[in-house]
């Protein structure tokens, strides 16, 4: 006779700090709705998380959620190193939890629904064995979903990719939609790689077949900032839930549940966060200044920081940048940083080593944002209506860029370009001669955010929707 089971979801983010962030709110959304979250962590991202961030304080008030780690054989921080070390190391003891282990059938509370990263095609194979509704989340930007991932095979099958012609400036016809926004330089940096067989293309095409598989997709977007691709991407994948910009919708659901005597202050980025920027910051007049930062992965060379620094410095704006440690990939040398730039910088800029990113760029002081243009970073820029100068450095940055240029008009693109006198005049044209095109669409798209996440608005909709199939799909695995 079969058993009920109660509805119980296990959150299975791929082991970096954005991926992990916005499953976070997605797992913690999901417990307060009282269903039971298992959030499986590999060992190499739970270290740091547990050690820079309240992770531990903050889901200790639900009862129905608890932590779970697995082993994953990392020892670098590269992507596809990372990748590679899961794949061998976390697949195999992966299955063996789900089949028949702590998460399978004969455990005390087995899974009902898997929410995997789009990004590890084997969970979706896995749940599919045995048997388990599988829905993915996808952190990355659904421009770059549909442009990049979900027509990889439409791409080489037209010829479009490898690249035959160095013409990086040659519109891409064969994607639907986007046939007057993408060049070849706009779409996903995997796509420069000249040899189909390269692991990161490989892993690609196992992540659109998996998004396929499964029974819906997440994203991080909302519905009117996605218009141009959405309506595409659902006839590939026809239950999408847009429940973005993530962490605005998580703030307002979390205030909306919390009584006033319990404090909701999250920190979930892995490194140690510098506040001290925050009294820099109120020292400065509204919209002055440009924030600097490439987010958790991106590197820059030596000379590029100079061409970056020389440009923003030369903008006259007061700057507050983050330089991640390791983010110099050649490493950084005082000694030869001219003089000028360093006197200058004393003057009109404050730099620190990570930064409290959401609360910095709702700060009124922030003019302007020099960003690489991650999806997370692109959307806390949305949200507060801060005008982008976007140098993109890998994954679905090149696409984000370009929408945020030419779609979103919120900034300019300044891709596979990187001098001062570029730079200088982006930050400027973003930032000078208020109000401007760039700061009149940002407050409209901010706007349009804000409303996604009101009671009625699309994206608490789709949420209350994932929650109620949640439940459904729980039950007809009774
Ligand atoms: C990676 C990819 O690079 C990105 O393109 C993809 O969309 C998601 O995975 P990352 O490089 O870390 O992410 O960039 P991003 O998506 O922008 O996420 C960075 C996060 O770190 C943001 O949420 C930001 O608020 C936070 N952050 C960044 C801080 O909290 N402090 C900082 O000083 C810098």
């Amino acid at each position: 006779m079969d058993q009920t089971l109660e509805p119980h979801v296990l959150v299975f983010p791929i082991p970096f700090q954005g991926p992990v962030y916005c499953a976070l709110k997605l797992a913690e959304l999901i417990c307060l709705s009282g269903i039971h979250v298992t959030f499986l962590n590999t060992e190499h991202i739970h270290r740091p998380l547990l050690r820079h961030t309240n992770v531990v304080s903050r889901f200790n008030r639900y009862p129905n959620f608890r932590f779970q780690t697995i082993p994953d054989g990392v020892h670098g921080d590269r992507f596809m190193e990372v990748m590679a070390a899961v794949d061998v190391v976390t697949k195999p003891l992966f299955r063996d939890m789900v089949v028949s282990g702590t998460l399978s059938r004969k455990s005390e509370r087995p899974v009902t629904v898997m929410i995997p990263d789009a990004s590890f095609p084997f969970a979706v194979d896995i749940a599919i064995e045995a048997s388990i509704p599988v829905i993915c989340l996808e952190t990355v930007s659904p421009c770059c979903v549909w442009t990049s991932y979900l027509n990889l095979p439409t791409l080489i099958e037209a010829g479009d990719v490898p690249f035959k012609e160095n013409d990086l400036d040659q519109l891409i016809t064969s994607v639907q939609g986007t046939q007057h926004i993408i060049r070849k330089r706009d779409l996903a940096k995997f796509c420069r790689s000249e040899d189909l067989s390269n692991p990161v293309i490989e892993l690609i095409i196992k992540e659109a077949h998996a998004i396929s598989q499964a029974q819906g997709l997440i994203l991080n977007t909302f519905e009117k900032l996605d218009s141009i691709v959405l309506p595409h991407m659902r006839k590939l994948c026809p239950n999408i839930y847009t429940i973005g910009p993530l962490h605005t919708l998580y703030k307002a659901q979390l205030t909306a549940n919390t009584t006033s005597s319990q404090e909701f202050t999250i920190s979930n980025s892995v490194w140690k966060e510098d506040r001290t920027c925050m009294s820099w910051l109120d020292k400065n007049d509204p919209k002055t200044v440009v924030y600097v930062s490439i987010g958790s992965l991106a590197t820059m060379t030596f000379e590029q920081l100079l061409e970056i620094w020389y440009g923003v410095v030369n903008s006259g704006k007061p700057f507050l940048w983050v330089r991640r440690p390791g983010s110099i990939n050649s490493g950084y040398d005082e000694s030869h940083v001219p003089i000028e730039l360093l006197e200058r910088t004393k003057e009109i800029g404050c730099i620190v080593e990570w930064a409290p990113q959401e609360d910095v760029l709702a700060h009124p002081a922030i003019g302007g944002f020099l960003t690489h243009s991650g999806w997370n970073s692109t959307m806390e820029s949305i949200v507060e209506g801060v005008p982008m100068v976007c140098w993109p450095y890998s994954a679905d940055q090149q696409v984000n860029s370009r929408f945020v240029g030419e779609v979103w008009k919120m900034g300019v693109d300044i891709k596979d370009t990187c001098d001062r006198v570029r730079v200088e005049k982006a930050v400027r044209d973003i930032m000078d001669s208020k109000p401007n095109v760039f700061t009149q669409s940002a407050n409209t798209w901010a706007n349009l955010a804000k409303e996604s996440i009101t009671k009625n608005g699309s994206s608490s909709i789709r949420l209350g929707r994932l929650i109620d199939d949640i439940l459904a799909m729980s039950s007809t695995r009774s």
